[in-house]
């Protein structure tokens, strides 16, 4: 099927296919002075003093955990709404995820009074994911997380450039990962950062990325080295030149990318207004008289709400007979066969979701990418109202 109007695009222009040419006619491929001075960049962006680029978010956080020292016997509080990377990420480090509710059909990011009704004595960490880009509540997520000694990790694969009280995601816990896959705010493909204040995160990181190593192939060409030890268990998590390059390009673009989709996200709200049967998460988001707390999306998803999964069906299908992609995010986690039977063997903990339970089956992604402007919202729009 090829998509008249596809969920997103990759917008791509002459200065990333130069960029690419220019790692090519470099001769040098693999985690060199482009991943460098990517990070540094990216640092700036997440306001932390530290980036690390890796090979993709699931791998930043699987090394997030490994940095505040998540292991086996821990128990880590996991939004059961997210991409399937997060739980994934807890079940590498040998600990149990829990997985939390959302907060409400109109907040669906995870649900601090489920994150507190859900520690024992051996939940180490909680994980929040800015669902669509839109900021979790960092500061009950908080007060929660020093009341009980957890440290706080931030999955930001949906939310470069998101802010909450003015300040950037990716500096909003312990240590946070991000995401450059093809369908991203900011996409190189696979790619991959992880972003910290401290230093012995950070440190630790940079050594697991590369099997441990003390020094890397480019401080050996460079003469720097001549040989290294390995001074733990590492992996082989390493970003590309290519990757590195494409995603430095992409990173100057955000701000610009993201005020584009939050016009967007404008016009779908105008034209969806007052359609009977449509309700539209996050409404009034960070404006001081309508939501608890002041803050920005990133505007990585736009995701509507419908009666239920009978009608949802009947939507999808009439955009797909008029060549429009939709899709879900997500599948709740512990809807997954692997996941329950995980769950009966005690590996991962799946009770008391009775919120995500009512809202899954009504969620339905809209497309949404820099470039579609108002003809695409009304468009949309008005192939839903007339399915419905
Ligand atoms: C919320 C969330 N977390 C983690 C990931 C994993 O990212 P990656 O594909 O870069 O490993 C994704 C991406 O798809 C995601 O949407």
């Amino acid at each position: 099927m090829m998509w008249d109007i596809p969920l997103s695009e990759l917008e791509y222009g002459p200065e990333e296919e130069r960029a690419v040419l220019e790692v090519l006619h470099s001769r040098w491929l693999t985690m060199g002075e482009r991943t460098a001075t990517f990070e540094e960049a990216f640092a700036e962006l997440a306001g932390t003093r530290h980036a690390v680029a890796v090979a993709n978010c699931t791998v930043a956080l699987h090394l997030a955990l490994l940095g505040v020292g998540v292991g086996p016997g821990d128990e880590v509080i996991v939004p059961d709404l997210t991409f399937i990377a997060g739980v994934n990420a807890v079940r590498y480090t040998g600990a149990v995820p829990v997985l939390a509710d959302v907060t409400s059909p109109q907040d669906l990011t995870i649900s601090p009074a489920d994150v507190e009704a859900k520690i024992t004595p051996r939940t180490k960490a909680v994980m929040v994911m800015h669902y669509g880009g839109y900021p979790c509540n960092m500061d009950a997520v908080h007060r929660i997380a020093q009341a009980h000694g957890l440290a706080v990790v931030e999955d930001g694969a949906h939310a470069p450039g998101a802010e909450y009280r003015g300040r950037p995601a990716g500096s909003l816990g312990d240590v946070a990962a991000f995401s450059f896959f093809s369908n991203k705010n900011m996409a190189s493909g696979e790619g991959g950062m992880l972003t910290t204040n401290d230093e012995e995160i950070a440190r630790a990181a940079r050594l697991m990325r590369s099997h441990g190593m003390t020094a890397q192939t480019l401080d050996r060409h460079k003469g720097h080295a001549h040989s290294y030890d390995v001074v733990l268990l590492g992996y082989n998590y390493r970003l590309t030149e290519i990757e590195a390059a494409l995603a430095a390009v992409q990173l100057r673009k955000l701000a610009e990318f993201n005020q584009a989709r939050a016009q967007l996200v404008e016009y779908y709200r105008a034209f969806l207004a007052g359609v009977p049967g449509v309700e539209i998460p996050f409404s009034g988001f960070g404006e001081p008289d309508q939501w608890p707390f002041p803050a920005r999306s990133s505007h990585h998803l736009m995701v509507i709400l419908l009666p239920d999964d009978e009608v949802r069906g009947r939507v999808i299908e009439g955009l797909r007979e008029h060549r429009i992609q939709s899709s879900i995010h997500y599948p709740p986690a512990h809807s997954f066969s692997n996941i329950q039977e995980e769950a009966r063997s005690g590996r991962v903990r799946i009770d008391g979701l009775e919120t995500v339970e009512s809202v899954a089956p009504r969620i339905l992604t809209l497309p949404l990418s820099p470039s579609y402007g108002q003809p695409v919202a009304e468009r949309v729009a008005e192939v839903i109202q007339a399915s419905l």
